[in-house]
C-alpha cells in the first residue's frame, strides 16, 4: 500500500476590488447573469461567464423547471452556449456566482459535480488549464486554475479509447 496527498492552490482574494482587471470584468459578468437567471423553484440566481481564447465573454444562467432535473445550471448553460456558438475555441476562464432572494450568500460558490465534469471536457479540448472563478453575492473569491483543482480523479476521454494491440 502506498499513500499520495494531491495539493490544491486556491487563490483567495478578500473581496472582488482585489481581483487583477480581467478577472474583475469576468467575474462583473457573471453578476450581470445572475440577475437574468429563471430560477423560480429555488429563489437560488446562479450566473456564469465564460472567456474566450478570442477574448469574447459568453454568459449563461441557471434555467430551472417545473419539471426539476429538467434545469440546468449556470455554468453548463454558459459552457454550452459557448461551445454552440464559438465551436473549438479554447476556454480560458469560467467566473461563478449566486445570490438568493432569501438570504445573503458571502461564501464563494462551487460548481457542482456534473458541471465540473463538462468543465473537464473543454479544458482538454482547450489544452490548457481552465482558470476557474468562484464568489457569492459578497465576500471572498476563491480562483483556482485547471479543473484537476475543483475535480480530481476526472473522468476524461483517453480512458475510453483502447490502447492499439490491445
Ligand atoms: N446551480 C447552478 O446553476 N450552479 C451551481 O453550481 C450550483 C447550482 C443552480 C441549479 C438550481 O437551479 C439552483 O442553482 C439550486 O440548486
Amino acid at each position: 500500500m502506498r499513500e499520495t496527498n494531491i495539493r490544491i492552490t486556491v487563490e483567495e482574494y478578500s473581496n472582488i476590488d482585489e481581483l487583477k482587471p480581467d478577472d474583475k470584468a469576468l467575474m462583473m459578468k457573471a453578476r450581470e447573469a445572475s440577475n437574468s437567471a429563471y430560477a423560480p423553484y429555488s429563489r437560488f440566481l446562479v450566473g456564469a461567464a465564460v472567456l474566450l481564447e478570442n477574448g469574447l465573454i459568453i454568459t449563461g444562467n441557471n434555467q430551472e423547471n417545473a419539471a426539476y432535473p429538467s434545469g440546468l445550471c449556470a455554468e453548463r448553460v454558459a459552457l454550452f452556449a459557448a461551445s454552440a456558438t464559438h465551436p473549438g475555441v479554447a476556454v480560458k476562464a469560467i467566473a461563478v456566482t449566486a445570490k438568493s432572494e432569501d438570504f445573503v450568500i458571502n461564501a464563494p460558490v462551487t460548481p457542482c459535480g456534473s458541471c465540473r465534469q463538462v468543465m473537464s471536457e473543454y479544458e482538454m479540448l482547450s489544452k490548457a488549464p481552465m482558470r476557474i472563478l468562484m464568489m457569492g453575492e459578497t465576500g471572498e473569491v476563491h480562483v483556482v486554475q485547471g479543473v484537476s483543482s475543483v475535480l480530481p480523479f476526472m473522468f476524461d476521454s483517453s480512458l475510453l479509447k483502447r490502447k492499439t494491440g490491445q
